[in-house]
């Protein structure tokens, strides 16, 4: 079965709902998901997983929410590569946050670059401003995903 792990960052819970119904979807299609609290690099390695979902939402002036936080740090710690690993990142943000739009995705996404990570589709990119259903938006971007683990 393929398996994958969610990674999310999430302040004040809409990234943490957008991981749910990503979850529920997933596992609807028969895929196996681990979706933790905290995502740890210790936990990431303990297992084999095919795919690595990061979903966060941008905090601050461009920040990585605390509770992902340490994984995107113990990630550039001990640099574990993952080249078989198809990856992908769903950013939620606010426009209004003029050069830190999204700031978070693009940082994550930048590490599972150095990770050698596989990342057929670019991070999407959901803006408060302008979306009221930010998990619709991303199970459309998910559709898409989802289809190169196959
Ligand atoms: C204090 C604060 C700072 C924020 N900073 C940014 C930012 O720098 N860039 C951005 O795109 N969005 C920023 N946002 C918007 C959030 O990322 C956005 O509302 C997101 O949907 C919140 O998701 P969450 O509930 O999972 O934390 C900020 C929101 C708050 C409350």
């Amino acid at each position: 079965m393929t398996r994958i792990y969610v990674a999310v960052g999430s302040v004040m819970g809409t990234a943490k709902a957008v991981a749910k119904a990503v979850e529920a979807q997933l596992t609807k299609q028969g895929f196996d998901c681990v979706l933790p609290d905290q995502a740890s690099v210790a936990e990431w390695q303990s297992q084999t997983f095919d795919g690595l979902l990061v979903i966060t939402s941008t905090t601050g002036r461009g920040e990585i929410p605390n509770n992902l936080l340490p994984f995107y740090v113990e990630l550039g710690d001990v640099m574990p590569l993952m080249p078989n690993v198809i990856a992908g990142v769903i950013a939620l943000g606010d426009s209004s946050y003029d050069d830190t739009f999204c700031g978070a995705g693009a940082l994550m996404e930048e590490r599972l670059r150095e990770l050698q990570a596989q990342l057929p589709v670019p991070r999407v990119t959901i803006d408060a401003t302008e979306t009221i259903t930010p998990d619709a938006d991303a199970l459309y971007w998910l559709a898409e995903w989802q289809a190169t683990l196959r």
